[in-house]
């Protein structure tokens, strides 16, 4: 069965107006909600941490996809978690023991994602593929939202999926960065479970009917 899922990224929400545009959210077709976190160190930009994590789950009523931009991400799993993050992702470049940190995710009840890089081949998934609930696929350099969606995120996606299937994987393939009303279809067709989508929802007139357009 193929998913379409759209996880709108609160990195280009309003953070003046934070709870309006999670209760925006709320009432959308959004099916996650997608919150990055960066550090200053994994990538050349700081995002946001505890406290405001703490009005997200103070609001969200979604599904809380965290994605964790940041060094040693092992250290703060679990605060995540406490903080209502049911799916965490932690980039494989990021990760010395990756293998322990997938399952310590899934053993404090949360889903565990690992994160490639672009420039990070999929190949380097194979003995961590069965383990994980989700791959998420980097189409822009982490760190900022609103960048230009990079093409060969196409190949690795059909990588991803001969990967997940000659393993019996289960976990669903996601992508973030760049991803517009041009490409989400494309991106579907390829094989793509769950997008993510921040400048395209949240510079859109009407956010709520560009989530709706991202599905079809
Ligand atoms: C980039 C973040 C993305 C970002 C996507 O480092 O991981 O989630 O918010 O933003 P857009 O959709 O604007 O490229
Ligand atoms: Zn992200």
């Amino acid at each position: 069965m193929k998913t379409k899922l759209i996880a709108p990224s609160l990195l280009s929400a309003d953070f003046g107006n934070l709870q309006r545009d999670i209760e925006m959210l709320n009432d959308s077709q959004a099916d996650w909600l997608h919150i990055d976190v960066m550090d200053g160190r994994f990538v050349p930009n700081i995002s946001f941490g505890f406290p405001v994590m703490k009005t997200i789950q103070k609001h969200a009523k979604k599904f809380m996809d965290v994605h964790l931009m940041i060094v040693e991400p092992e250290k703060y799993v679990e605060e995540f978690i406490s903080h209502g993050a049911d799916l965490v992702s932690v980039h494989y470049e990021a990760c010395t023991h990756l293998h322990r940190t997938i399952h310590h995710i899934q053993s404090l009840g949360a889903k565990a994602g690992v994160v490639l890089n672009p420039s990070t081949p999929v190949l380097m998934l194979e003995d961590i593929i069965a383990d994980v609930d989700l791959v998420l696929l980097m189409s822009v350099n982490p760190g900022f939202g609103g960048q230009k969606f990079i093409e060969n995120t196409y190949k690795k996606i059909a990588e991803t999926k001969d990967l997940i299937l000659s393993n019996n994987s289960t976990a669903l393939i996601q992508i973030d960065g760049g991803v517009n009303i041009d490409n989400a279809s494309k991106l579907f067709d390829a094989g793509a479970d769950v997008l993510v989508a921040g400048n395209a929802v949240f510079s859109a007139e009407s956010p709520e009917r560009m989530i709706e357009l991202l599905k079809v």
